[in-house]
């Protein structure tokens, strides 16, 4: 980005600071002029550049211009996100596409050129999603949250687990804290609200035996898609935060209200006293744990009861009376033992 770009965007992002401070107020162009050392001119043209993020800000001639309440606002508007995301210590940047391949595409790309971890990829819509073991994320255009983070977390790969987990918990968390949603974590990293998904987690990691270089977590939440939204199949075994609440919910708030819970999980995962407490919330709020459960790797199933969860996030079946350990797996609930 050359400097005209660069002051281009924090101007954008100063004007959006001024008017989101004033929610639902109008605002005289000629005291944003003022605030900002621009032009009335100018202050128009980042106006309409905002709108064109999906912003709908209302421009009124010779009074002013008037954000709605922030709360209100769906749009994926990269500057909005920025702009919520101001106080947190850990995601810094968020990029945000109308549609991209897969924000995983577009989070490794960055990451192979050096960014520093804290960058996030949003995108209304994937043409190629990608889910666990190979699957494809099938997503309904502006109505769900798709996004993808950049970590490079002090641990070793063996660990890897964890992070999914302490990616889940964060999400849980908001979800119940938040949105008073009666959300289960599902091992080793679905949530289920009513047994049906609303969200799944995928980290893809480069490294060396003994390092990671980095970690991509995608991340797919159903918010506000309709039950005829899902097609047949799906509608059996997946939900939204919609259906569910009856609730439309502002995904740029529910973003940035993950991103803030993320930024202090994931720092759990530096210290050991940290990683037990993440382990000790994840079972506590684990529906597999007790449960009966078929658990699927490759071509080869088992079926057992759901009992622990290891230091390495492994989940301990016992099946025949013994313990067996999964580390990556497909599960299915069965009934509570
Ligand atoms: C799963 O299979 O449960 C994991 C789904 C992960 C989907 C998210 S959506 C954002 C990010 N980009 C992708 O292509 N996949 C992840």
């Amino acid at each position: 980005m050359n400097i005209e770009n660069i002051n281009r965007t924090l101007n954008r992002f100063k004007l959006l600071a001024l008017l989101a401070d004033n929610e639902n107020k109008l605002i005289s162009g000629s005291y944003l002029a003022k605030k900002l050392n621009l032009t009335r001119q100018s202050i128009f043209k980042h106006i309409n550049a905002l709108k064109e993020e999906g912003l709908k800000i209302d421009s009124i001639p010779q009074k002013g211009y008037k954000i709605p309440l922030l709360l209100q606002i769906d749009a994926m508007s990269p500057t909005f996100i920025n702009y919520l995301l101001k106080e947190n210590d850990l995601f810094h940047t968020c990029l945000s596409f109308d549609e991209t391949d897969s924000t995983q595409t577009v989070i490794k790309k960055l990451a192979i050129a050096g960014a520093s971890q804290g960058i996030v990829a949003t995108a209304d819509y994937q043409n190629s999603g990608r889910g666990r073991s190979g699957r494809t994320w099938v997503n309904s255009k502006g109505n769900n949250l798709m996004f993808s983070i950049l970590l490079r977390p002090k641990l070793l790969p063996g660990n890897i687990q964890l992070l999914n987990l302490a990616v889940g918990l964060a999400i849980r968390t908001v979800l119940v804290s938040e949105y008073s949603l009666n959300a289960d974590l599902k091992w080793p990293n679905d949530i289920l609200i009513n047994d049906k998904k609303v969200c799944g987690i995928l980290s893809e990691v480069a490294g060396e035996p003994d390092k990671i270089y980095y970690a991509i977590t995608g991340i797919g939440l159903n918010v506000n898609m309709q039950k005829h939204d899902f097609c047949v199949e799906i509608e059996k075994i997946a939900t939204s935060i919609l259906i569910e609440s009856g609730k439309n919910i502002s995904r740029p708030y529910l973003l940035v209200n993950i991103l803030n819970k993320l930024s202090s999980t994931v720092k759990l995962l530096e210290t050991p006293e940290g990683l037990k407490k993440i382990l000790k919330s994840y079972k506590e709020s684990c529906a597999t744990l007790g449960k009966e459960v078929i658990v699927s790797q490759g071509k080869e199933t088992h079926t057992g009861t759901a009992t622990d969860i290891t230091e390495q996030g492994a989940l301990v079946v016992k099946i025949n009376g013994k313990d067996m350990l999964f580390f990556a797996a497909d599960i299915k609930h069965l009934r509570i033992k």
